[in-house]
């Protein structure tokens, strides 16, 4: 047991997938794991750990933000020793040619600070995903999916609409709040991460994903994530 997690030791695979919202971690557990056990519900945040096509798994939520994400993916992996970090998540888009529902593969992610931060001092630091979980979520797609650079931003009401501007321009495809830190993490702990993302809403036009269309949404990028581990 950790601070934040409750698991004993040998609960929590190397392969973790990592959503946002812990009953999102339950859904994808019930639905896509085999014999699913909740391993921990510290403070709320479920996490179950079962077997896909006979490989282990556990499906972890982080919350929502940096800081948050960082707390479970420390330890994650440092305490638990988990090894292939795959976040499943949702963004919302920058370019005029990505639409709702549209998966994102993140490249990289940009961001103005992280928990991390400090310890780059006058560097700005560039996290990047794992090159082979990249390409190999790209060959699990079944739908459309664009690669590249997101931003990882510390607020959701954002008061800098200029700063999307500048994002938008730069070729940016979306903006969410955890991946740059996972990569980072992911880095320094040379462990393989992903952020796996549908597009829940626009940030040019304003339009936003009803709740029942999540779902789908989700499920699509679940099984992206396990068959980029595992293939
Ligand atoms: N901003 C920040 N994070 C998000 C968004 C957004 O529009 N959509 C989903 N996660």
């Amino acid at each position: 047991m950790t601070f934040h997690i409750g698991a004993k030791p040998g609960e929590i695979a190397e392969t973790c997938l990592l959503p946002g919202d812990p009953y999102r971690a339950r859904w994808a557990a019930e639905r896509f794991l085999d014999g699913a056990t909740l391993v921990s519900e510290t403070r709320g945040m479920l996490a179950y750990t079962g077997t896909w096509q006979g490989h282990p798994v556990t499906i972890h939520g982080t919350g929502m933000g940096m800081p948050s994400l960082s707390i479970y993916v420390n330890e994650l992996i440092r305490d638990y020793g988990a090894k292939t970090l795959i976040r499943v998540g949702s963004c919302g888009a920058l370019q005029p040619d990505i639409a709702l529902r549209d998966v994102v593969l993140a490249q990289s992610a940009s961001t103005i600070g992280s928990p991390s931060s400090s310890i780059f001092r006058e560097m700005r630091y560039a996290p990047v995903a794992d090159f082979g979980l990249l390409t190999k979520a790209h060959a699990a797609a079944t739908g459309p999916v664009h690669v590249g650079g997101i931003f990882t931003s510390y607020t959701f009401y954002d008061e800098r609409p200029d700063l999307n501007d500048q994002l938008q321009r730069h070729g940016c495809l979306a903006v969410e709040m955890e991946t740059a830190e996972l990569y980072t993490l992911a880095a320094r702990y040379q462990r393989r991460a992903l952020s796996i993302l549908t597009v829940s809403d626009h940030i040019l036009t304003g339009e936003a994903l009803p709740s029942a269309d999540r779902e789908t949404g989700f499920s699509a990028m679940v099984e992206m994530a396990l068959r980029a581990a595992f293939t």
